[in-house]
């Protein structure tokens, strides 16, 4: 087994914990009106590291489980593809308990070649796409089409983007190649990134040779992500890195159809990148001084009042409102940058001060409840 599978590394255990919170509100919000949901792990791994932590096929399957036993059940499938023969292997073993109770269904394989039995086995239902090579070349923008084109609106993908690995690939164009061989390899080169990322746009920018690195890689993301809203998608993306300072290892692309699922994302982000700036100021072996020294909490605070400015702009133009309608609002405009807990927080304030009142007349109110703007 390769060194990636060793123990879980800082950044997939952040990766997990994403797609570990997000897939339970998912499940529950799709499960509320359909029969079986499908999550597709194209590039599912041996399920288990040998640290023993879950593998991604293994965390849904549990999910499953969970799933099924909520008081309104929710049935998951689980369609697992890997192409080692090794980790297939152990990918078997993990979740032959699942596969034998039919919640699980492996396929040994090259994630782009099983599309089409994929789909045709998830047939109409709502499905959830997982896409996580190592590695930017697995993922071909001809891969990803037929589920893009599916009419199931419940339809998401979350993807693992290597930008750092495409911009390298693409870099080459600058390549002093002399020989024929490595002519060949440089027009090869430019050919497969622009059938990942689906058009040959980057190529102008790239061939100025002005850009510097990180915006090379940013527009190759930008273009990526554009070219797969073109199937009415909204899509996002989350830089997965070591600690704060770090820059990116990948970016988890995610892709939806549904307003909803921007505002989970939203607020998982916002609290995934707390934890990390949490991590990364706190140190376990020194106690807390005072509240001068507690960095995450002045993001807070200091967060906090600019969504106050903002909320009040918001409101301005919209008199009559509630914390839902607030909180969508503001997932879009700000994604990742607010958490379900600030909005609480700033709207509980604007309540408090009697700038909103809400139409039962209580301070407790719930994301529904009518809230009229009164200045
Ligand atoms: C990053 S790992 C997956 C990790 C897993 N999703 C997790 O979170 O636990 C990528 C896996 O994809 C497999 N793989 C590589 N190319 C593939 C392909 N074309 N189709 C399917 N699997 C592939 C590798 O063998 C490896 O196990």
């Amino acid at each position: 087994m390769d060194t990636f599978f060793a123990n879980l590394k800082v950044w997939s255990k952040r990766k997990h914990r994403l797609l570990g919170k997000y897939l339970p509100p998912f499940s529950a919000k799709v499960g509320s009106w359909a029969k079986l949901i499908y999550c597709i792990d194209g590039f599912a791994g041996p399920a288990k590291y040998e640290d023993g932590s879950a593998g991604s096929p293994l965390m849904m399957a549990q999910l499953a489980d969970k799933a099924a036993s909520w008081r309104r059940p929710v049935s998951l499938r689980l369609f697992n593809v890997e192409d080692n023969p090794e980790h297939y292997k152990s990918l078997k073993h993990v979740t032959q308990p699942w596969e034998t109770n039919g919640v699980v269904i492996n396929r040994q394989g090259q994630f782009g070649e099983l599309v089409p039995t994929i789909l045709s086995i998830v047939s109409d239902n709502p499905a959830l796409f997982f896409i996580d090579p190592y590695g930017p070349t697995y993922v071909l923008f001809s891969h990803l089409l037929p589920i893009l084109r599916r009419q199931q609106r419940a339809t998401e993908l979350i993807i693992n983007f290597d930008a750092d690995g495409l911009r390298r690939i693409a870099d080459t164009m600058h390549a002093r190649t002399v020989t024929e061989r490595a002519v060949k390899a440089s027009k090869t080169n430019i050919e497969n990134v622009t059938e990942i990322i689906g058009s040959d746009k980057w190529q102008e920018p790239f061939k100025e040779g002005n850009l510097p690195t990180q915006e090379r890689e940013r527009m190759l993301l930008r273009i990526y992500m554009e070219n797969i809203e073109k199937y009415d998608y909204t899509v996002t993306a989350y830089a997965i890195r070591k600690t704060v300072k770090d820059s990116p290892k990948y970016f988890l692309v995610y892709c939806t159809r549904h307003p909803d699922g921007i505002v989970l994302m939203s607020n998982f982000i916002r609290e995934e990148e707390d934890n990390l700036l949490e991590e990364s100021t706190t140190d376990a072996h020194q106690p807390k001084l005072s509240d001068e020294f507690n960095v995450l909490g002045q993001e807070i605070i200091w967060r906090r009042r600019e969504l106050s400015d903002l909320l009040l702009e918001f409101l301005k133009q919209h008199t009559l409102t509630t914390r839902r309608s607030i909180r969508k609002y503001f997932s879009f405009e700000r994604f990742g940058d607010f958490s379900d807990k600030d909005y609480n927080a700033v709207v509980k304030d604007f309540i408090s001060a009697n700038k909103l009142l809400p139409r039962h007349g209580k301070k407790q109110i719930n994301d529904d409840e009518p809230l009229t703007f009164v200045g």
